[in-house]
This record gives structure tokens, C-alpha cells and sequence, in this order.
């Protein structure tokens, strides 16, 4: 079994991340298993997952002498509620829960927010180990701690900080995600190329097919490139109050407000983030921040990707931008994360409307 290691270093609340093949399946697998309090815990999974890998996940935990059993939930956004989490923890306290105990949460995302927050606030809290299953999970919500539910009035509006044990991202899963969610985990990727610049952009130029074939060795690469820089941001700035890991949010805030106009059932979040990190871009070029020849590089990898940039022809853009101030990240004024050259990323406030509105309407004609 081969495959990448490396630390999220916060002091006592480090921890690793693993990636690469079989990390669940093979012999050896069992000594990523990190050492925990207690004998006893729950592997935290849904419908769709339980089928695929849930037998392995808890063979995996059994053959590093752990006891076991599973919860299964509803697949879904629409189940990642509080309604969802208080059967959830009734359902660990029925599988004898305690203080000791620890909560695998296997899935993508929602089930990662879900089981993230149930395992942070169960009894003030058990260890967490984070088993991400789609390309979106495994580059951004298992790693940084970050969790929670929806509520009624928006998205993630209740949650904790809280770090995993261990995050374990085994690119095998990767086999049976659906084309979309390969694609929407992209939007995130491709946000992180912005992120880091050239080395990475290089990378993902150069290895696009092999990505797209979902070629182990190069979905491992990709992976672990992603994990170090979403790492590198947690660790300059943990809790997100030092503008640091505000940075994580390019694209976002485009993004957020057309996923909320859809009522989130026209996008995945990747796609929308790879149309807000489209529009972001653009309005970094308009206000001269951003050189012509790193919008075009940066607009072709989207393209080469098969990822949306345009927003569509019928956005009502005052209406947008009305949701984009009332997104839970704006502060006093609209602030947006913009690009001064590829690879930095600056969050800039007082965002001017009027020229943001002339470009998101330049934005539903957008082509390279
Ligand atoms: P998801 O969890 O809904 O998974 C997408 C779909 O793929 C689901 O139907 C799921 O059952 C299925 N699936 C997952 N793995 C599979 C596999 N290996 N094979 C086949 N099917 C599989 O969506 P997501 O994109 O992973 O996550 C989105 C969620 O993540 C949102 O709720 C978002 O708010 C949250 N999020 C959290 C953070 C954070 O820092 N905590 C960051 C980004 C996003
Ligand atoms: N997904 C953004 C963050 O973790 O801060």
C-alpha cells in the first residue's frame, strides 16, 4: 500500500491526513487507524454509501481491534437539518455511546458536517474519524474541522470548529461517484489551483485526461496537493477570524448567492463556485488587479475541465447582489476574496456595486 501522508499541525489537535489506494482494504490499512480512548464506536454513513463501503469500513475498524456498529441516514442536502441530527444522537446514545467512544463519518460532505458536528457536541465530545468519499469532501470539508447543519433561513448557519482524528482519503472511491460530483469536487479543485498558482496550475494542465479517466495515481497527486494547501490555510488561521482562511471563500460569494436564487437544485456547489471563481476573476481584471494573461490561463483550465463560467442569461444580477450582502460572511460591506496575480489571493471589503453589477452582467456572456 503506498501512499501520501501529511500533518495539520494545530499542537494537541493535530492529526493526519492519509491518501492513496486501499486504505480501507488492504492488510496493512489497519495501522492508519489512529489510537483512541475507547474500544467502541459508530460508523456514521447513508443509503447510497452503506452498500459500496460500509462493509470494509467496518472490517477496517474491527481488524484494529475496534468494536462497531452503523447508522445509516437518508442521502441528501435537504436531510443535513437538526431533525436529522437529534435522531442521530439518539441513535448513538442506543448504540452505547460514551465520552470515550468515537463517530467514523463516511460519505461526502453532508454526511462529514453531520456526523462532524453530532461527534463534537455528543457528551462535549468524542474523536472523530473523517472518511471522506467524494473529491469535494476529501480537498475541503473533512479537513479544517469545520461542521454543522442547514437551517430554514440558509446554509451551515449552525456548527463548530472541531478537528478529526484522522482524515483517510482513499482516491478508490472515487470509482463509483457519479460524473456530476466528479466534476462539481473540480469547481473546488480548480479554485485551489487559483489559490496556490503556477505549480499546481501547471499540474492540473498537464495531468487533465488522466484526471478526467479518474487515474488513481493522478486523483492521489491532485489530492494531496489540495489537502496541503487547505491545511496550510487551517493552520495560519484556525477558527477563521483573522481573514487568513477567509481566502478558502473565492468564488464563494457568486457562488453561494446563485446556489440560494436556484434554491440549490440547479448547481452542485462545485459548479457554482467554478461560475463565482469565473466572475471573480473577471472582476479582478476590470479593476485592473488581475493581468489579461492570468484571467485567460485561468478561464481555459475551467474550460478544459468542462466546468460552467457563464451565469445564466435570466439571473436577475440586482437581485443577486442584494443576496450576496446578506450571505452569513459579508461583515459591514460586501467583501470578496479577489486574485492580484494567480496564487494571491487577497479578501478585499468595500466591494464597488456598481462595477461588480457591470461585470456579473458580462459574466452571462462570458467565452474564451
Ligand atoms: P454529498 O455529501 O451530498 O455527496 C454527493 C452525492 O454523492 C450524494 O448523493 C452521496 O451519497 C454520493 N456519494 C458520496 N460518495 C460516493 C461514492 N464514493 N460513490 C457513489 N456515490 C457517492 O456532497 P459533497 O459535495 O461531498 O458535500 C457537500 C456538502 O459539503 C454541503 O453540505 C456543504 O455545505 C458541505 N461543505 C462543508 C465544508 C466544511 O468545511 N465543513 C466545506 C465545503 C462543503
Ligand atoms: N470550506 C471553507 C473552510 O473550511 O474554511
Amino acid at each position: 500500500m503506498t501512499f501520501h501522508k501529511l500533518t495539520v499541525s494545530l499542537q494537541s489537535r493535530s492529526y493526519p491526513i492519509y491518501i492513496g489506494s486501499g486504505l480501507t482494504r488492504t492488510s496493512s490499512a489497519v495501522e492508519l487507524v489512529p489510537i483512541m480512548r475507547g474500544q467502541n464506536g459508530v460508523v456514521v454513513t447513508n443509503k447510497t454509501i452503506a452498500p459500496l463501503y460500509l462493509e470494509q469500513v467496518q472490517k477496517w475498524l474491527h481488524d484494529a481491534g475496534y468494536t462497531n456498529s452503523a447508522i445509516i441516514l437518508p442521502d441528501g442536502e435537504e436531510y443535513k437539518n437538526h431533525e436529522t441530527l437529534l435522531g442521530l444522537y439518539q441513535d448513538m446514545f442506543a448504540a452505547g455511546l460514551q465520552r470515550n467512544s468515537f463517530v467514523c463519518a463516511l460519505g461526502g460532505g453532508v454526511i462529514g458536517d453531520l456526523a462532524g458536528y453530532a461527534a463534537a457536541t455528543y457528551m462535549r465530545g468524542v474523536d472523530l474519524l473523517q472518511i471522506p468519499t467524494t473529491i469535494l469532501a476529501q480537498v475541503d470539508s473533512a479537513i479544517g474541522g469545520k461542521n454543522g447543519v442547514n437551517m430554514e433561513g440558509g446554509k451551515n448557519l449552525v456548527g463548530t470548529t472541531c478537528q478529526p482524528r484522522v482524515v483517510i482519503s482513499d482516491v478508490d472511491f472515487m470509482k463509483t461517484l457519479p460524473e456530476r460530483e466528479i466534476l462539481s469536487g473540480l469547481g473546488e479543485v480548480l479554485k485551489y489551483g487559483l489559490l496556490a498558482g503556477d505549480d499546481f496550475i501547471s499540474f492540473l494542465e498537464m495531468n487533465k485526461s488522466e484526471i478526467l479517466a479518474r487515474d488513481p495515481r493522478s486523483l492521489a497527486t491532485m489530492i494531496h496537493y489540495c489537502s496541503r494547501i487547505k491545511a496550510d490555510y487551517v493552520v495560519r488561521d484556525e477558527y477563521d477570524r483573522l481573514g487568513v482562511r477567509a481566502a478558502l471563500n473565492l468564488g464563494h460569494t457568486v457562488g453561494h448567492a446563485l446556489e440560494k436564487m436556484y434554491a440549490y437544485k440547479q448547481f452542485t456547489h462545485g459548479e457554482a463556485i467554478a461560475i463565482g471563481s469565473a466572475a471573480a476573476l473577471m472582476f479582478a481584471n476590470e479593476t485592473k488587479l488581475l493581468a489579461d494573461t492570468a484571467l485567460q490561463r485561468a478561464l481555459q483550465l475551467f474550460s478544459d475541465f468542462g466546468l460552467p463560467m457563464q451565469i445564466p442569461e435570466e439571473v436577475d444580477i440586482d437581485k443577486m447582489i442584494e443576496i450576496m450582502g446578506r450571505d452569513k460572511k459579508a461583515e459591514d460591506s460586501l467583501s470578496m476574496v479577489l486574485l492580484h496575480g494567480l496564487g494571491d489571493p487577497h479578501l478585499e471589503k468595500n466591494i464597488d456595486l456598481s462595477k461588480l453589477k457591470n461585470v456579473l452582467q458580462k459574466c452571462k456572456q462570458l467565452q474564451l
